[in-house]
């Protein structure tokens, strides 16, 4: 089937007719409770948040917004695009939009993209074939022009995680990744570094050089800059090919993410470095495997789930209602989580 042509999607069975009282009723909580659980837009304690998601699933509850919706005929589908489904963050993401989006009444198609500018152009393709109501985006790579006329004004649509030049009236869910970087570049300023290298992401990702900006603003020492990605292996590979050169010329490296710290960790300890006797590690993400591993990683804690639910949730909100979002910018705070891959730096 070509992308245009339209899919045939079996009707959902008519939803029972419940009101959002009845919901209330069974749940013991007042109907604003219902609504700030659908709608995560206030938080909600999780028991009594659990309590009514299970009276939802139970009753079949369906909200008037979207009830009226499905009559007129959406597919209650979301596309979620991700560049590295490999990478925790992503699954911490991906967990908030589906949660917002099941309680909403709506289900997620996951397509990943390898950080690859072909594999994101066929995905949104998904976009003209209508197959879904609304796409939740996570660029992984330069949105060409062409690609932004396609998406901007015509369709329901969130960016989350990376901002896209171009795309500044889209609906947009970020971590402030400038003051992530800013975190870092203190906190080893403040331990007594000097000489630090920035192992940076992508530099046409706006994360990247965001947090390389940050890091900047903050480290006052000197600062050798060397650009990979997000990924463990080019990581890995950069400071092998570092060391290789003979003895670090720094004493503590921020690198684009926790995965690719990871790299960096182990780059150092083939080349018989010490992490952080010899050299100081940073990540950012926090990503579950940063608190797992010995010693545990530093790193900048970004909401991943709260960035998926925050977008998924406002955005349905529009779905439903039939309406292309409106601009609105949410930049979610990050913190550092300060664990045993940074200390002081040899004297
Ligand atoms: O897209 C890759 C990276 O961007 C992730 O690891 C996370 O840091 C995100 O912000």
């Amino acid at each position: 089937m070509t992308p245009e042509k339209r899919f045939k999607v079996p009707r959902r069975p008519p939803a029972p007719k419940l009101s959002i009282s009845d919901v209330a009723r069974e749940a013991g909580v007042s109907p604003t409770t219902v609504s700030h659980v659908l709608s995560g837009k206030r938080p909600v304690n999780e028991v009594t948040a659990a309590r009514v998601r299970k009276v939802v699933d139970r009753v079949g509850y369906v909200p008037a917004s979207l009830a009226r919706s499905l009559t007129r005929g959406s597919t209650s589908v979301i596309g979620l695009l991700v560049p590295d489904i490999s990478n925790t963050f992503f699954a911490q993401l991906a967990k908030g939009v589906e949660d917002s989006a099941h309680d909403l009444g709506y289900s997620v198609i996951l397509c990943n993209t390898e950080f690859d500018s072909d594999r994101e152009d066929h995905y949104l393709n998904l976009i003209r074939s209508r197959f879904i109501d609304a796409m939740i985006y996570a660029a992984g790579s330069p949105a060409p022009k062409p690609r932004l006329d396609a998406l901007l004004g015509h369709f329901p649509i969130a960016l989350v995680d990376e901002q896209v030049d171009g795309m500044e009236s889209a609906l947009t869910a970020v971590a402030d990744h400038r003051a992530g970087g800013r975190l870092v570049g203190k906190h080893l300023r403040d331990l007594g570094h000097t000489k630090a290298l920035l192992l940076s992401g992508p530099q046409n990702l706006r994360s990247a050089s965001e947090r390389s900006a940050g890091f900047r603003e903050a480290f006052s020492g000197h600062v050798t800059e060397v650009a990979a990605d997000f990924r463990e292996e080019a990581a890995h590979t950069a400071v092998a090919g570092l060391l290789g050169a003979g003895p670090p010329q720094f004493t503590c490296v921020f690198a684009a993410n926790d995965l690719a710290a990871f790299g960096v960790i182990a780059a150092l300890r083939d080349a018989g470095y010490a992490v952080p006797q010899d050299v100081s590690v940073v990540g950012f993400d926090d990503i579950r495997a940063a608190s797992l591993v010995h010693p545990g990683l530093t790193s900048v804690r970004q909401p991943a789930y709260d960035i998926g639910r925050t977008a998924a949730a406002q955005l349905l909100e529009y779905v439903a209602a039939g309406e292309i979002p409106p601009a609105s910018k949410h930049i979610l705070p990050v913190s550092l989580v300060v664990r045993g891959t940074t200390d002081k730096p040899r004297l």
